[in-house]
Parts: C-alpha cells; sequence; structure tokens
C-alpha cells in the first residue's frame, strides 16, 4: 500500500558544481510562477535558463541547498548583509525546505556579523512576502531595485529587514 510521508526535516547543504543545471530548471520555474506577472516584460527576456546557470555559477561559494545531491529542491544565497534568492521547487512548497534554508541564510549572516539583514522582494509577490512576515522580517518600505543582470531594469519592490543580534 502507497503512504504519503510528510517531510519534517531538511539539512541544508553547500551545492555542488555538478547540480547547476538542475537548480537552475528550479530558478527558471520559480522565477516564472512568481514573477514573470508582475515584472517588466523585458527583464523576462533575459531570465533565460542560461541566464540563472550563469548567475547560479558566479555564486557558487555561497550557494546553498536542500535535498539530496541529485534531488535539491530548493536553493539560497547572500551577499554580505543581503538575502539575494531563495527559491524552492513548486512541489517542496509549503513544506519545511524555504523555512529551512532561511533559517540557514540568517545564521549565516549572523556568524558573519550582520546585525540587520536585508531583501528585496518585488511587489505583488504576495506568497514570498508572507512566508518572510511569518518568519519574522519586517517591511519597511517600498524602493526602486536594480537586481543583476538586469540591463538596467528597474523597478519596485518591498524592503524586508530583520535584526539578527
Ligand atoms: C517564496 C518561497 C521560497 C516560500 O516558500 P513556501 O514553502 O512557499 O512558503 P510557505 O508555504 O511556508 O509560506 C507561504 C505562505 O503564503 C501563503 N500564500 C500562498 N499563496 C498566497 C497568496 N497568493 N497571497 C498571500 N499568501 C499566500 C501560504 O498559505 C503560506 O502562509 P501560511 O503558512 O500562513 O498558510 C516559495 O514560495 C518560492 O520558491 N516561490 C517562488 C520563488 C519566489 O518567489 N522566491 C522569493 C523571491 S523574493
Amino acid at each position: 500500500m502507497s503512504q504519503i510521508v510528510r517531510v519534517t526535516e531538511m539539512h541544508v547543504r553547500p551545492a555542488d558544481p555538478a547540480e547547476i543545471d538542475h537548480l537552475a530548471g528550479i530558478w527558471y520555474d520559480g522565477w516564472q510562477d512568481a514573477h514573470a506577472g508582475i515584472l517588466p516584460p523585458e527583464l523576462a527576456r533575459r531570465r533565460t535558463l542560461d541566464s540563472f546557470r550563469d548567475r547560479l555559477r558566479a555564486a557558487l561559494d555561497d550557494l546553498r541547498v536542500v535535498g539530496l545531491p541529485g534531488g535539491a529542491v530548493g536553493f539560497c544565497f547572500v551577499r554580505e548583509d543581503e538575502l539575494c534568492q531563495l527559491y524552492v521547487s513548486a512541489t517542496a512548497r509549503g513544506s519545511v525546505a524555504a523555512a529551512t534554508l532561511i533559517a540557514d541564510a540568517e545564521a549565516r549572516m549572523r556568524e558573519a556579523g550582520v546585525e540587520t539583514a536585508w531583501l528585496a522582494c518585488a511587489v505583488g509577490n504576495e506568497r514570498a512576502a508572507r512566508f518572510y512576515e511569518k518568519h519574522g522580517w519586517r517591511r519597511v518600505g517600498t524602493v526602486m531595485h536594480q537586481p543583476d543582470d538586469s540591463g538596467g531594469i528597474e523597478f519596485e519592490v518591498w524592503r524586508y529587514e530583520k535584526r539578527l543580534r
């Protein structure tokens, strides 16, 4: 008889270069789900699978993933005091995956001496906003933001902050 197993624990680990393609797929799909409908179409045209691969390669040293090698279900990376990217696959949403990743990211920033961390969340990404607020992040304003490799395209984001110390 088949049985549904609810995953209640996951471990975060450094990414392996061999899983960049897989993680780029998670990023591409998550971007389509969360951002394609609310961000400028010209940005969507730049957000190809290749562009995500390149950015993941560039972030490899800071890249953390959940899920077994070959079966990662999400990733996150931070840059100094910024939580830059947090994506989990559609099948892992609502599980402990994203919560485990953000706890790891916060711990790493805290250990690095960051007092207040920040992140940019596209205006209208309600699921992500709810997730961050649930985990103690506070919306401090709406600001213009130009993400990496955006070709100069700017858009409004909600700035979230969390005191870590
Ligand atoms: C953002 C993300 C990492 C959060 O992980 P998650 O596993 O989906 O988060 P959770 O399910 O724990 O929390 C999401 C909350 O939003 C709620 N929610 C879902 N859809 C919603 C909507 N349209 N509006 C408001 N809240 C919504 C959920 O019910 C849940 O709240 P609850 O626990 O009080 O019921 C994940 O959704 C994701 O990867 N999304 C695509 C990429 C993305 O947007 N990344 C963030 C970029 S800033």
